[in-house]
């Protein structure tokens, strides 16, 4: 087996960023009906404001906005930050009540202690060093409060993403020349997100499964919702020749319709949510 490329965290950042900045307006369209499905179980996880004026929480990667949005309709104070710049754009329009900050996971321009809790919905994947987020994430919150992130579960469960992978395997080339990043599927392992907690300096972890599904119009939009939706498999899909996209398009689209249940697409996509508490 190959050895795993080297991680190179600059390049990858600039990657993530560029495609973040493409992607913003498809990946509104195309995925909140998913990723949104995990914000209940997220703002759970981090507990009910506590009852003192001014509980604040921190949405960390807050993309176009819905976590954000939920955790003010359930009484916390927002703050979301986002280090793309259209992505903040995007969701300052769509919430215009909630603060929105341009910056980055992994050097936050937070104080110590300024927030009671603070959540990351499907950040983790896309970050070059998730050991500096966790610290950070840790260190603007007060003690005693609650962070939680969500990641995807790994491809034999979330089936969405086999079929795309599936597919670059047999007729691209999953090696293309990508920036390398960290293992896209390395916090669907509870005992990893276990670790990457407890080193970033939290305590109490827990992890709980939750069922998504993807309910995309057609396999046509499903295909879409990555090629033009997403920074990472958007980035392997586009750098494959054209006859190769050509023909893993053909087989994704087969491959997804087999998923239709009375007219309806219906894709399972399982996740997780790991919480913990700053000591
Ligand atoms: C998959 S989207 C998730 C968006 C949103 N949290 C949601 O619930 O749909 C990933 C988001 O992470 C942001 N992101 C990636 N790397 C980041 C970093 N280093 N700092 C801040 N945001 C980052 C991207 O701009 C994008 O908005």
């Amino acid at each position: 087996m190959a050895d795993a490329p080297e991680i190179e965290p600059k390049a990858f950042h600039e990657f993530e960023h560029a495609g973040w900045q493409r992607a913003s307006s498809d990946y509104h369209r195309h995925f909140i009906a998913l990723t949104s499905q995990a914000i209940a179980p997220l703002l759970d996880a981090v507990g009910v404001p506590p009852t003192t004026a001014k509980s604040k929480l921190l949405d960390i990667a807050s993309g176009p906005g819905y976590v954000a949005a939920e955790a003010a309709r359930r009484g916390w104070s927002v703050v979301g930050v986002d280090f793309s710049e259209a992505m903040v754009a995007l969701a300052q329009s769509v919430h215009p009540r909630i603060a929105f900050r341009h910056g980055d996971a992994e050097a936050l321009s937070f104080a110590n202690g300024e927030f009671d809790a603070a959540v990351m919905n499907f950040g983790i994947l896309h970050l070059a060093r998730p050991e500096d987020a966790l610290k950070e994430a840790c260190r603007v919150l007060r003690s005693g409060g609650r962070f939680a992130f969500s990641a995807w579960a790994t491809p034999d469960k979330t089936l969405g993403f086999r079929v795309v992978l599936d597919a670059v395997a047999e007729f691209g080339d999953p090696n293309v020349q990508l920036p390398a990043g960290p293992p896209f599927f390395r916090f669907s392992d509870p005992e990893e997100c276990r670790r990457a907690l407890e080193a970033a300096g939290f305590t109490n972890v827990r992890v709980e499964a939750i069922p998504l599904t993807w309910r995309p119009d057609s396999a046509a939009d499903f295909f879409e919702a990555f090629i033009k939706g997403s920074a990472r498999t958007g980035g392997l899909l586009n750098a494959q020749t054209p006859s190769a996209l050509a023909q893993i398009r053909a087989a994704i689209e087969k491959r997804i319709a087999a998923f239709e249940r009375n007219g309806q697409l219906e894709i399972p996509m399982p996740a997780l949510v790991a919480s913990a508490r700053k000591p």
